[in-house]
């Protein structure tokens, strides 16, 4: 399975690493020993590394690119040049884990063609922590793999008083500290503030994740002073074309239309570039700012769902459907 013949593209060549080379992983990493390198055509400086692994017909790669080469997509190509051999080898799968904080080396990945089709796994990551497992089939195309929840043009969505953007490990005290909030919270599927443990996870890692592996898009509300609150797109069901919106902001900018603004970006966002059909969201039947909400973004009420959502002391209650179709 660590089978390896050199390959040679037009921008570099991989060949088998020398002996004595080891990867640099900086203070916080163990140093690893590839089994092949990417070379410049003069085949002088080593501008990348991997390190493969696996049994059984699963064949695993560490990767690693020289950080004076990195942004060039160097990680995505040498994947690429890795595989054939390796399915030639007899290998069934070609299975990366790169760790869930590290963005880069997932999206290299997914340019490579690898799909996310092993979730999250905890401790299986290169560096010990929670791995997103994606996997290469022989027939699965060149990548790179087709996204559900597309990145925002630009990085954002916005008007001319809010912008949207993904939530990024940055936002973790504003995040904790709005979630904590009682008027905040009161509003969640289930009424309780999050623990630091959940805010971090969720900043650090768990919105991007979600965001690449298509279930959900969680963005901040900024008016140009920062966080404010958040909207997301959640349930993302692109096979029927559904998903679900949810919203949240701080005490002190409500009553400006802040939401209403937000629900508009997404909704447009949702039906042009993710190309859902239906949009649906759930309000607390006495929440009656929300339901103002939907109803100026063009939503219409579908009726009541009969314990739509829990509560903390046991009964369910009711909440008002709302809804909002591509065609409306
Ligand atoms: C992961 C790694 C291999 C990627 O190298 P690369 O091929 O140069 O990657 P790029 O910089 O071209 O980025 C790849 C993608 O991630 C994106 N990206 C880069 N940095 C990012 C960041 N900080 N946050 C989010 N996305 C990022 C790029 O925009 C690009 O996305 P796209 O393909 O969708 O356009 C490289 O960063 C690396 O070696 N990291 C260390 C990995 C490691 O093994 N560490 C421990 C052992 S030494």
């Amino acid at each position: 399975m660590h089978f390896f013949e050199p390959v040679a593209t037009t921008a570099f060549t991989l060949r088998p690493a020398p002996e004595d080379f080891k990867v640099d992983c900086g203070p916080d990493g163990a140093p690893f020993r590839p089994d092949a390198v990417a070379v410049d055509p003069a085949g002088e400086a080593v501008w990348g590394a991997l390190a493969f692994g696996g049994d059984e017909g699963i064949a695993t790669a560490r990767y690693w690119v020289a950080p004076e080469r990195r942004g060039a997509r160097l990680a995505a190509r040498m994947l690429k040049a890795a595989a054939p051999g390796l399915f030639a080898a007899g290998a069934k799968r070609f299975e990366v884990r790169p760790p869930v904080r590290d963005q880069a080396a997932i999206r290299a990945a997914l340019r490579a063609g690898f799909r996310p089709d092993g979730g999250v796994s905890r401790g299986a990551a290169w560096d010990g922590t929670e791995a997103m497992v994606l996997g290469l089939l022989p027939n699965d195309g060149p990548g790179p793999t087709p996204r559900v929840l597309p990145d925002l043009p630009g990085g954002m969505l916005s008007d001319d008083t809010v912008s949207l953007r993904p939530l990024v490990p940055g936002d973790f005290e504003a995040h904790l500290r709005h979630r904590s909030s009682p008027d905040v919270y009161a509003g969640a599927a289930l009424p309780l503030p999050p623990s630091a443990q959940e805010a971090r996870e969720i900043c650090e890692w768990r919105a991007a994740v979600d965001w690449l592996r298509g279930r959900s898009a969680l963005m901040v509300i900024d008016d140009g002073t920062g966080y404010q609150g958040t909207i997301g797109l959640y349930d993302v069901a692109r096979v029927v074309g559904t998903g679900m919106i949810g919203y949240d902001l701080s005490a002190a900018v409500r009553g400006r239309g802040y939401a209403t603004r937000a629900v508009r970006l997404v909704r447009s966002w949702a039906f042009r570039e993710v190309g859902l059909d239906r949009l649906w969201a759930g309000t607390d039947v006495h929440n009656a700012a929300s339901q103002a909400v939907l109803r100026r973004a063009g939503f219409r009420l579908e009726g009541v769902e009969r314990g739509g959502l829990p509560t903390i002391s046991g009964p369910r209650r009711d909440t008002l459907l709302w809804a909002l179709l591509s065609s409306d």
